[in-house]
């Protein structure tokens, strides 16, 4: 609910539990109120104070006032060169070389519904949200500034973006445009970012927050294995279950700068956005630039509670699921068995022991197109090698569907090898710079998707193969950072734009197949989880959570991903031990249980497993079937975090009548002693039948917990299936 206070000029945003709020002041400075749990919608600018600080500067309008800065007043968006020394959400550069951005308030306008964002991936939805668009203006640089709020109550989601728009003759430079800008006086703050690197991915990171400014960034042109675009805020000592937290996520898949600061007077200020490094935009006169969304969450009670809002919001008011609802198939992909190197025999050996174990989707990865047997050439040749698949797809699908299952196809739309039929053709179509070797990274280029010829043509070969059988699964890869940005087709005081150009270029594909094609699921995929992110979830459903499919190190990439990222959108296989990046063997069963809190699927070779392991393989694909509803969707609890012997979660469903624990634990000890679990989210009242066994009630499973049995060996798991009875 948006409430405004047009004589006091306070803008209120209300959702189910929490309270966001604004304030045009008497000289137009809007400030930023009040973010926390839900309460009324009083004026809450009576909590700034005002005092004159040392070398914190007045504006102008002030007079004498020496107690009024723009360096210590909250801000709602916040400017930089006119008094505010903090982070600056905005800077552009003026046709006389000035940088400075003064923006005022110059009106406001509440919309029914929610905004939406050419071009940029963002929450929808329809009666569900409500829109305030609060208008800035600069006046002397005749730029004005859009600040747009999206309230999804329910979910308690409140949605940012920006839009900036040069109304003046000249063009205008923009140097950053943050998409968030959130102030707090007086709190002290833990902040959390989500970090790693390829094959380790979101791992969470918690610290302090420290005076001067704490920042994770991503430079290479995706969100990155690195550091991933969403954090969090939080009271020193919240945790699962009590205490403030707050979230902020991008909805973007390329360069971002996510910044928190600790101020002089112990306020602090976050901004998250698109990365001002190698960021410059120009606007000509009248024309706009909008910032990516940002997607911003408050929870009273803890991490735990945060995160089922953002699952839910994110399941089903920025995912579209091709499927409308409906399972997808459980899927199996032989990249881990065999790589690049097989033959149309090889694969319909895995799809054939694969079929009778419940096993719908067969996928095939890396290696079926152009000369592409390793990673050294073929990408960009999107056509069929007819030497591996005589044939062809078709031929592939319809041996497929004999079996009972559909076909899906690995693709890596933006990347060309030197040895290929397109890099001979179009050698300048890859991103380079005039003069420079290019920088190789996994022997392959980067197109330049900024440019709407060569995304044409990719996406041209690209539907041809979609079109030549029937597919009903895609996986979008992209395996390396960017380098050498540089497009040719812009001039020289444009090159500022072409990460940014890029971005827009793949979600321009993403947009253009998922029109296309509205029933093919696609998986995301960088190199595992390199571009993991909301803005890819809005196109691609799921996304492969990360090349490391160890069991163990999953635990770990799984629970850092679930602060933010639904169960339904991690793509996560069981492989085969010992495992292909670790070495370790850990019990099939678990391998099943950890990929169970993930979309599913096998990457094995599964036509040389051995009659136990299938036995078991069918039952696992059986119980994912049975419980998907309450696996994908329902509510999540993180158990415990990765510090203990084990590592524990639970999927409770929406009306609390039943419920699915996972425990794995670590290597096992001699004399481990007597441990009990303590469930979360049950009704406190009902009596819950545990694995078709004992009954308890909810409450005492809550308080008092179920006993563990004792593990025999390393890695074992376990799994309770709780139904009310
Ligand atoms: C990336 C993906 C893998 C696999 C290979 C194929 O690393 O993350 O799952 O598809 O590429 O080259």
């Amino acid at each position: 609910m948006i409430e405004l206070d047009r004589g006091s000029r306070v803008f209120t945003l209300h959702t189910r539990n929490t309270t966001y709020q604004m304030k045009a002041d008497n000289y137009n400075v809007l400030l930023h109120t009040y973010y926390g749990p839900r309460i009324g919608s009083d004026d809450l600018s009576y909590l700034i104070q005002y005092a004159d600080r040392g070398f914190s500067p007045n504006p102008s309008q002030a007079g004498e006032d020496r107690t009024y800065s723009l360096d210590t007043l909250p801000q709602e968006y916040s400017t930089c060169g006119v008094g505010d020394f903090r982070l600056s959400s905005i800077e552009f550069e003026r046709p006389d070389g000035s940088l400075a951005a003064d923006l005022r308030y110059a009106g406001h306008e509440r919309r029914p519904g929610k905004y939406a964002l050419e071009g940029l991936p963002a929450f929808w939805g329809g009666d569900e949200w409500e829109t305030l668009v609060v208008f800035l203006e600069d006046a002397a640089a005749q730029v004005s500034v859009e600040l747009y709020y999206g309230v999804l109550e329910n979910y308690d989601l409140i949605t940012r973006c920006v839009r900036v728009v040069n109304r003046g003759t000249q063009a205008v430079k923009l140097r950053r445009c943050a998409s968030l800008c959130l102030d707090f006086q007086g709190e002290d703050f833990d902040f959390i970012t989500f970090d790693g690197c390829h094959t380790l991915e979101r791992g969470l990171n918690r610290t302090h927050l420290r005076p001067g400014v704490q920042s994770v960034e991503s430079v290479r042109g995706m969100s990155s294995h690195h550091h991933n675009p969403f954090v969090m805020l939080c009271h020193r000592d919240a945790g699962e279950d009590h205490s403030l937290c707050y979230g902020a996520a991008l909805v973007y898949s390329g360069n971002f700068l996510a910044a928190a600061e600790r101020t002089q007077l112990e306020h602090n200020r976050l901004t998250l956005g698109i990365n001002p490094w190698h960021f410059c935009w120009t606007l000509e006169p009248g024309a706009s630039f909008t910032a990516p969304e940002a997607a911003l969450m408050c929870s009273p009670n803890g991490f735990g509670q945060m995160s089922r809002q953002l699952h839910r919001a994110v399941r089903e008011n920025l995912i579209h699921d091709p499927l409308q609802g409906q399972q997808p198939p459980v899927l199996v992909n032989h990249w881990e068995a065999t790589e690049a190197h097989f033959t149309q025999e090889k694969l319909l050996g895995i799809a054939r022991a694969a079929a009778p174990l419940g096993i719908e989707l067969f996928v095939v990865d890396d290696g079926w197109f152009g000369k592409r047997d390793d990673d050294t050439s073929g990408l960009g040749d999107w056509f069929v090698n007819e030497r591996k698949l005589p044939g062809g797809l078709n031929a592939l699908a319809s041996r497929l569907k004999e079996l009972g299952m559909s076909l899906g196809i690995w693709i890596e739309p933006e990347m060309v090898n030197e040895d290929s039929e397109l890099y001979r053709a179009h050698p300048d179509w890859a991103l380079g710079i005039p003069g420079r070797p290019r920088t190789r990274s996994r022997s392959q280029l980067v197109l330049d998707f900024s440019r709407e010829e060569i995304r044409n043509h990719v996406y041209h070969a690209i539907k041809a193969v979609l079109d030549s059988a029937d597919i009903s699964y895609v996986k979008w890869d992209m395996n390396r950072s960017l380098t050498d940005v540089y497009s040719a087709a812009l001039p020289a005081g444009r090159q500022g734009e072409v990460f940014h150009r890029y971005v827009l270029g793949v979600y321009d594909i993403l947009e253009r197949m998922r029109q296309d094609y509205p029933h093919m699921l696609i998986e995301g995929c960088a190199g595992g989880g390199g571009r993991f992110d909301l803005g890819m979830l809005y196109y691609t459903p799921q996304i492969w959570c990360s090349d490391n499919t160890d069991a163990i190190d999953r635990l770990g990439i799984q629970y850092g991903t679930s602060f933010c990222y639904p169960v339904s959108s991690m793509g996560a296989h069981v492989s085969a031990v010992p495992n292909a990046q670790t070495g370790r063997a850990t019990p099939l069963e678990t391998r099943g249980v950890v990929a169970m809190s993930g979309t599913f699927g096998y990457e094995m070779d599964l036509s040389a497993a051995t009659q136990a392991e299938k036995r078991l393989i069918q039952e696992q694909t059986a119980f994912f079937k049975e419980h998907y509803e309450l696996i994908q969707r329902g509510d999540y609890y993180r158990l415990t975090d990765l510090s203990g012997p084990f590592t524990a979660w639970e999927q409770v469903s929406p009306d609390r009548r039943e419920a699915l624990v996972s425990l794995v634990y670590g290597p096992n000890r001699a004399a481990s002693p007597f441990r009990a679990l303590r469930l979360k989210g049950l009704d406190p009242k009902a009596l819950y039948q545990v694995n078709g066994r004992e009954t308890r009630r909810g409450d005492v499973l809550m308080a008092a917990g179920w006993p563990l049995p004792m593990p025999t060996g390393d890695y074992q798991s376990l799994q309770l299936y709780l139904q009310a009875v």
